[in-house]
């Protein structure tokens, strides 16, 4: 019997913002499954803001993705056909099997994971590529000792609300930046933050200023622009930025330019960018932690939740508006 498959893929590469044209929903059937080919059935999709980039024409960090291509997009499900030896019928595994609902895999960039402890979602999330790359970030590259103050901006997103978390098991003072009072009061009273600025408040300066009396020793960016600008008159001498995202310019058609790079040579500031899957030999230093902290409530994190493929496409649009909390996915 052939069976079908649902897919998104990109129909067309947006300009400035992304939009619900820029993506078709395909039925198709089926191929029957080779040799050494192993049938997933996806269970969650994980929406994430690097996928604009690759949507667009030119280079970004990732390498694009062609027009009518299944968009990428790292997934857990469950093994329903093998033909390979290492994965058996029931396997829940862990891929980059992309907006569908089923996946065919040759095994490779294929992990099993285990369902019994956590959550299978939390793989694509605080146990997975975003809880790496704020243990990459924070921990490999700011290095923040016991008593310093750590910013981070997207303090209630996926990678945001874990690099706070594991700033206050490190002992420092945590501070987020986050769009809204609801995400503020989130950061603050749920994850334990010290103090959280809302951006939206239109006081940023002034916001920042207050939050941080001692100044900024380490800064996790998530999200470039102003937001950077406001930041960048707050750093300590010897302090460092991570340049994890920048956000604010993913979908922007003219680039901010920066007024206050000046603070960099003034306070000596270490400022780098990094990209967690150049990082993979962290990993397993870095997932063992971060399970035991989640397994023991040190580390808590969100989901929002989208029902089904179909809403796959409105659901990246509102990551990228800031309409998550917390780690943003699809129940497929
Ligand atoms: N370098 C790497 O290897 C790597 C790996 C993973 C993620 N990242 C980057 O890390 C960042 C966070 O990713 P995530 O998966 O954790 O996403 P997320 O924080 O869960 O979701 C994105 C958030 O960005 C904020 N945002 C959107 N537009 C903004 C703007 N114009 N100004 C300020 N904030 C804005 C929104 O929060 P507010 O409502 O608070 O604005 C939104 O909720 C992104 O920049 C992403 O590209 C980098």
């Amino acid at each position: 019997m052939t069976m079908e498959n649902q897919r998104i893929v990109l129909a067309s590469r947006p300009e400035g913002w992304v939009t619900l044209e820029n993506f078709r929903l395909e039925k198709i059937a089926l191929p029957r499954l080779q040799d050494g080919g192993v049938l997933v059935k996806n269970l969650w999709l994980s929406l994430d803001p690097y996928m604009r980039g690759r949507m667009n024409e030119g280079k970004s960090y990732a390498a694009k993705q062609e027009i009518g291509e299944v968009m990428i997009g790292g997934t857990v499900g469950e093994v329903v056909e093998s033909r390979h030896p290492k994965f058996a019928k029931g396997d829940k595994v862990l891929g980059m099997l992309g907006w569908q609902q089923y996946g065919i895999s040759d095994g490779k960039g294929l992990n099993k994971v285990d369902a019994s402890r956590v959550p299978l979602s939390a793989y694509l999330g605080v146990l997975g590529m975003p809880g790496v790359t704020a243990w990459v970030g924070l921990l490999d590259i700011c290095q923040p000792k016991a008593g310093e103050t750590v910013l981070v901006s997207a303090a209630s997103g996926a990678v945001g609300s874990a690099v706070g978390q594991i700033a206050k098991l490190k002992g420092c003072r945590a501070v987020g930046i986050a769009g809204g009072k609801a995400k503020c009061d989130y950061v603050v009273d749920e994850l334990g933050f010290d103090a959280c600025v809302d951006y939206k408040a239109g006081r940023l300066n002034d916001d920042l200023k207050a939050a941080l009396p001692d100044g900024v020793d380490c800064y996790f960016e998530n999200v470039g622009g102003e937001i950077l600008d406001a930041v960048l008159r707050r750093m300590n001498a010897f302090s460092r930025i991570a340049v994890c995202g920048l956000i604010s310019q993913y979908n922007a058609t003219e680039p901010y330019g920066v007024k206050t790079l000046q603070s960099i040579l003034t306070n000596r500031i270490r400022m780098q960018g990094f990209i967690v899957s150049d990082r993979m030999e962290l990993w397993p230093k870095a997932l063992p932690e971060l399970v035991g902290w989640v397994a023991s409530g040190r580390i808590k994190y969100r989901e929002t939740i989208a029902q089904g493929l179909q809403n796959a496409p409105k659901a990246f649009i509102g990551l990228l508006k800031g309409e998550n909390l917390g780690k943003q996915l699809v129940k497929l």
